[in-house]
């Protein structure tokens, strides 16, 4: 990672502003927004919210560990998120939500930030890791990180829809 950047665990409710911004700049390719092209808008506001709440409620939850990447040059900027949860019982860490902001991306950011998050997935003494990504094209960046950080496909997934009525 450059030297203008560091990262630091995230602290909720205050990152949870610049979060917000972050998912909703970069996941134009999620299944919120997919929907939303295909459907138009579902519910009282548009998939930003609702994909910024799934992102907030998940790195919120007892088990996870969230982290964000700050520009030490800016006033750490918040420019970057990740997160992972442990699985005790199942002796397993899933990888979660994580995003570069748009200007930011193709630098190395995403690279770093999942050998940081195996690192700790590794300190917790976990015997596995997973993550769950989309096979569509604008996560191909996503899915070279995982490859990178050691991650081969088991199987993929489809996400289906309909209206009711
Ligand atoms: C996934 C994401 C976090 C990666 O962040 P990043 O800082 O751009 O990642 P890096 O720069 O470390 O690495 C990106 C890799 O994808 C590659 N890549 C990017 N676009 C590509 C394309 N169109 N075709 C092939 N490879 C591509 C880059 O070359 C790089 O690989 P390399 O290190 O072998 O050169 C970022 O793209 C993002 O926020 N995406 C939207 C949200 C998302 O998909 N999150 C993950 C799923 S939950």
């Amino acid at each position: 990672m450059q030297s203008s950047y560091s990262i630091r665990p995230a602290r909720l409710p205050a990152d949870a502003s610049r979060i917000t911004d972050i998912v909703g700049a970069v996941w134009k390719g999620g299944g919120d927004a997919l929907v939303e092209a295909q459907y138009g808008q579902i519910g009282n506001a548009p998939w930003q919210h609702y994909q910024s709440k799934a992102v907030l409620d998940w790195i919120q939850s007892p088990t996870a560990q969230a982290y964000v990447v700050v520009d030490t040059e800016r006033e750490g900027e918040i420019v970057a998120f990740c997160s992972f949860q442990i699985d005790r019982d199942r002796d397993t860490a899933t990888v979660g939500y994580n995003a570069v902001f748009p200007t930011h991306q193709g630098r190395g950011i995403g690279g770093l930030m999942m050998n940081y998050v195996m690192d700790r997935i590794r300190e917790s003494g976990v015997g596995y890791a997973g993550v769950i990504v989309a096979d569509n094209d604008e996560h191909i960046p996503a899915r070279r990180v995982y490859e990178k950080a050691g991650f081969q496909t088991v199987y993929g997934l489809r996400y289906m829809f309909q209206k009711l009525s």
